[in-house]
């Protein structure tokens, strides 16, 4: 199991303009404080430096609700920042750093930018890396309060999506029907070039018809200046033969 051992936020909910760092220590950490604290930010926090896009998740009703203070214009430009840093000594993620720090910063106009350790990466990298790392935003890592109740009044079938997610499962089953479709996509185009090529063999074996014709029709064409030429020839000969007295 992956282990976050420290978060950053800035601009984030209650987080104001200032990186604020949470530690976590290996085993089972407790948060406490008075109620409205921001005790919940910190998850949603997580959450939304994994790539979480659903506001309602976060708790809040549009993303932009999410940059701390957004109503008040005291402040300039708003961004919110939160950096995630995993414990990736096991390498469980796929990266090869004992470190795994993602980042993710939204500005005022809704625009994201993710870092995969200080780097640029798109958000499909960082949620495929955590997906195999089994520590994906929708696999119940994150477990928000009232989740619980839903859980034991899920039926047998949500029940089994539900551990499958947990498992990983559902991650190679996207990733099974992803392929099935790319390989539709990839038979079909194999079928459009094997119909173009059938035209252009039909293409090829006419132009080679027209062409051996062009060639007959040249020898003979050839062959026939020639005869035409000794016939002339013969007949220059003879006419000058006859006027001989
Ligand atoms: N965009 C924002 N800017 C500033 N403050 C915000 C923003 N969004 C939420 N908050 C503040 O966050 C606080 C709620 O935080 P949170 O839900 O994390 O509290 P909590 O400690 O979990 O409380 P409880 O003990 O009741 O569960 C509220 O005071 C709310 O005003
Ligand atoms: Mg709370």
């Amino acid at each position: 199991m992956v282990h976050i051992r420290k978060l950053e936020i800035f601009g984030f909910k209650s987080f104001g303009y200032k990186n604020t760092i949470v530690n976590f220590e290996q085993g089972l950490v407790a948060i406490s404080g008075a109620n409205g604290s921001g005790k919940s930010n910190i998850l949603d926090a997580i959450s939304f430096s994994l790539g979480e896009n659903s506001p309602k998740i976060m708790r809040v009703d549009k993303l932009r609700s999410l940059l701390h203070d957004v109503d008040n214009a005291k402040h300039g430009a708003k961004i919110a920042r939160v950096s995630c840093h995993f414990d990736n000594s096991d390498r469980k993620i796929p990266v090869d750093s004992n470190t795994v720090t993602i980042t993710r910063e939204m500005d005022e106009n809704g625009e994201n930018i993710y870092y995969l350790n200080q780097k640029k990466v798109l958000r499909n990298h960082v949620l495929d890396i955590l997906e195999v790392a089994n520590c994906g935003i929708h696999k119940l890592n994150i477990v928000q309060q009232g989740t619980i109740t839903r859980i034991s009044e899920f039926n047998a079938e949500e029940r089994r999506k539900i551990i499958e997610d947990i498992i990983g499962l559902a991650y190679f089953d996207e990733k099974k029907v992803e392929s099935l479709k790319q390989l539709d996509e990839a038979d079909r185009r194999l079928e459009i070039a094997l119909a173009r090529m059938d035209e252009i063999k039909k293409r090829i074996d006419e132009l080679e018809l027209e062409r051996n014709n062009q060639l007959r029709y040249d020898v003979l064409d050839k062959e026939l200046k020639r005869m035409y030429a000794i016939q002339s020839s013969n007949k220059l000969r003879d006419i000058e033969s006859t006027k001989i007295p």
